[in-house]
C-alpha cells in the first residue's frame, strides 16, 4: 500500500471512531486545515513534473475527498444523535395532569365573563365585540344621546385629540352600548348578542376605576315586549346567582336610548350575617339592589342602525361585569381587581380547569 492510501486508511479510521464535534474538529484540521497534512500533499502537486502529477494528483485529490466524505458523514451522524439525546432530555407530556403546585389562576372578572357567556348561549345569544377606540356617533349619537344632551357630560368621556375621516371625534367608548349599533348595521334581525367588554371614564374611587367591564345585552326581532325582557332577565339572573329564590322588581327609569327604560333591582336577604343576593327582600335587613338599566330599544336608534322600526322592535340591557363579580363573590373593592396583586389573585381567582357549564354549575 502507497503511503497514501496507509494515511487515508487511518484518517478514516479516525474520523468513524471520532467521539464528539471537538475530536472530529480536531482531526479536520490536523488533515485539511491550512497546516494539515493532506493541504500539505496538495501543495506538492505545483511543484511535480506533469507526469508525475498526473500520477500522483489522482491518489492525493481521492485521499482529500475520502477524508472530507467521512467528516461529512460523521458530523451528521454525531448532529443527529445530540438531536436525539436533546430531544429525549427535553420531552413535555403534555397529558399529565396539572400538579397540585400549578401556578396562575383565572380573574375573576374573566371567570364571570365565561358564566355570562355560558348563560346567554344556552338562551340562543351570540357573543359580538366592538372597538375599545370608539367614534362619538357609535358611542353617543346613533345611541340618541345628541351633542347637547346632558348625558354626555355624565359619562366622564376620555376623548382623543383627532377626529376620524368622517370628522367624527374618537373617544374610548363609555360603555358597550355602541356594539348595539355595530350589531344592528352588520347582522340581519332577529338578533340575539350580548356584548362583554372594557369601557373607559374618567373616574376613580373605592367603586370606580378608570377602566372597568360592562356587559350589553341585545334582542332585535319582531313583536318583541317587556315580558321578553323581565323573563331573560330573571332566568339570567337565577342562573348567574345560581338561586331560584331570586325576586326582581322593574322601576321606571330613563335612559336615552331605550323607551320605556327600566332599572332592575334584585332581592337581597342576610343569611349567616352576610349579605346574599337571594331570599326574601322584605324580611329583616333584606332589601333590594340595583344590578340592570333597560328597557325597550328606542325607535331612533333602531332607525339610526338602518332598521325599520315599524317593523323591528326589542330589548337591550346592561350592567357592570365587576359589579357582577363583586356581588356574587364577596368582593368589597373594586380597585384591588386592577391591582396584579397575586395574593388577592390566590385569594380570589379561579382554578384554570374549571370551565363554568350549566349543567356543571357556572360558579367555582
Ligand atoms: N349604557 C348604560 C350605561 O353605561 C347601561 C345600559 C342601560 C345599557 C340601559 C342598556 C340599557 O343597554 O338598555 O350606564
Amino acid at each position: 500500500m502507497s503511503d497514501v492510501q496507509t494515511l487515508s486508511a487511518s484518517l478514516v479510521d479516525e474520523v468513524r471512531s471520532a467521539a464528539d464535534a471537538d475530536t472530529l474538529e480536531a482531526i479536520r484540521v490536523r488533515a485539511l486545515g491550512k497546516s494539515g497534512t493532506i493541504t500539505a500533499l496538495l501543495k506538492t502537486l505545483g511543484a511535480m513534473s506533469p507526469e508525475e502529477r498526473q500520477e500522483k494528483g489522482p491518489a492525493i485529490q481521492g485521499l482529500r475527498a475520502a477524508v472530507a466524505d467521512a467528516i461529512a458523514e460523521r458530523k451528521a451522524a454525531l448532529d443527529q444523535a445530540a438531536l436525539d439525546a436533546r430531544l429525549a432530555s427535553e420531552r413535555l407530556d403534555m397529558s399529565l395532569p396539572v400538579g397540585a403546585g400549578a401556578q396562575g389562576s383565572v380573574h375573576p372578572v374573566s371567570q364571570v365573563m365565561d358564566e355570562l357567556a355560558e348563560i346567554f348561549a344556552d338562551l340562543g345569544f351570540a357573543v359580538a365585540t366592538g372597538p375599545e377606540i370608539e367614534d362619538d356617533w357609535h358611542n353617543f349619537t346613533a345611541l340618541n344621546i345628541p351633542e347637547t344632551h346632558p348625558a354626555r357630560a355624565m359619562h366622564d368621556t376620555f376623548y382623543f385629540p383627532d377626529v376620524d375621516a368622517e370628522g367624527r371625534r374618537m373617544l374610548l367608548r363609555t360603555h358597550t352600548s355602541p356594539v348595539q349599533i355595530r350589531t344592528m348595521k352588520d347582522a340581519e334581525p332577529p338578533i340575539r348578542i350580548i356584548a362583554p367588554g372594557r369601557v373607559y371614564r374618567s373616574d376613580s374611587d373605592a367603586t370606580h376605576t378608570p377602566m372597568f367591564h360592562q356587559i350589553e345585552g341585545l334582542v332585535i326581532d319582531r313583536g318583541i315586549h317587556l315580558g321578553h325582557l323581565r323573563w331573560t332577565l330573571e332566568t339570567f339572573l337565577k342562573a348567574f346567582f345560581e338561586r331560584d329564590d331570586i325576586v326582581l322588581r322593574l322601576r321606571p327609569s330613563y335612559f336615552p336610548f331605550t323607551e320605556p327604560s327600566v332599572e332592575v333591582d334584585v332581592g337581597y336577604s342576610i343569611e349567616k350575617g352576610r349579605r346574599v343576593i337571594g331570599g326574601d327582600p322584605t324580611g329583616p335587613n333584606g332589601g333590594w339592589m340595583e344590578v340592570l338599566g333597560s328597557g325597550m330599544v328606542h325607535p331612533k336608534v333602531i332607525a339610526a342602525a338602518g332598521l325599520d322600526p315599524a317593523e323591528w322592535q326589542g330589548f337591550a340591557f346592561g350592567t357592570g361585569v365587576d359589579r357582577l363579580a363583586m356581588l356574587k363573590y364577596g368582593m368589597d373593592d373594586l380597585r384591588a381587581f386592577f391591582d396584579g396583586d397575586l395574593r388577592w389573585l390566590r385569594h380570589y381567582g379561579f382554578r384554570a380547569l374549571d370551565v363554568p357549564t350549566l349543567s356543571g354549575g357556572v360558579g367555582a
